[in-house]
């Protein structure tokens, strides 16, 4: 009953994002430069003092990590967010960790859930800044990072979990459509199936945005909140 509380508050935020015109159709370009001038903008408040702990991380890896980490947008951060606290997750799959800036996103949800974050990464030295950022927001405890190539380690993960909640794609944009057939009968119906680049890399992932577009078990929205996009599918139930 709580579960399907959740998914339906998830469809809502999907729902939500489509009204107020930051989901668009596959195929169409983002609007051009950005959202509109007089269009309304928020911040994150911190609830609690763990709350502001771990914003402050995040800002502090906004304004000085960046450089080659290939984070994402803070915005599409939040959206990772508000998705995984949305549908209750309890296990979230991210398929290339950085230096941990879009896994401390959805740490901030796991708190809430009592959910855990298995998140993948092939190279040793952002693993290794990675482990350091979770330390320092308070969240490793929350944390599994599997270091290694994701497309051999993942199979790996149904002897470990029964089922996930939310997937995260977001490391080679060509490997997607591997990941998704791998991860795709683990993930839990009401669960959801998230991909970044695909408005900036979909030429690179047309066997992936083909795959989600095409499968009836699946609602997939684009939400070009910033120039590279987030894809959205809902395992249907
Ligand atoms: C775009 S960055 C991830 C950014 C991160 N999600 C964030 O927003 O903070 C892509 C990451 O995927 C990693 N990667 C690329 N191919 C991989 C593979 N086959 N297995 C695991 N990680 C991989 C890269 O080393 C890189 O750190």
């Amino acid at each position: 009953m709580r579960q399907s509380v959740l998914a339906v508050a998830a469809v809502g935020v999907v729902g939500l994002l489509a009204y107020v015109g930051l989901a668009q159709p596959y195929g169409r370009p983002p609007r051009p430069g950005g959202p509109r001038a007089d269009a309304p903008a928020s911040s994150p408040l911190p609830k609690d003092d763990a709350e502001k702990k771990i914003l402050d991380v995040l800002d502090d890896m906004d304004r000085n990590q960046r450089r080659g980490m290939l984070n994402v947008p803070k915005e599409d951060g939040r959206l990772l967010r508000v998705l995984a606290e949305s549908v209750g997750a309890k296990r979230v799959v991210e398929i290339g960790t950085s230096n941990g800036y879009s896994g401390i996103w959805f740490c901030l949800a796991l708190r809430q859930t009592g959910g855990k974050l298995y998140t993948y990464e092939i190279d040793a030295g952002r693993a290794k800044l990675a482990r350091e950022n979770f330390k320092r927001a308070g969240v490793d405890e929350l944390v599994t990072i599997i270091e290694g190539d994701a497309h051999k380690e993942l199979p790996k993960l149904k002897d470990t979990v029964d089922s996930v909640d939310v997937v995260f794609l977001d490391a080679d944009k060509d490997g997607y459509i591997d990941y998704l057939k791998t991860i795709l009968p683990l993930v839990r119906p009401g669960g959801l199936i998230l991909a970044h680049n695909v408005a900036q890399q979909a030429g690179s992932m047309k066997p992936f945005l083909e795959a989600i577009t095409s499968n009836k078990d699946l609602e997939t929205l684009f939400v070009h909140m910033q120039a590279a996009g987030v894809s959205v599918s809902l395992k249907k139930r």
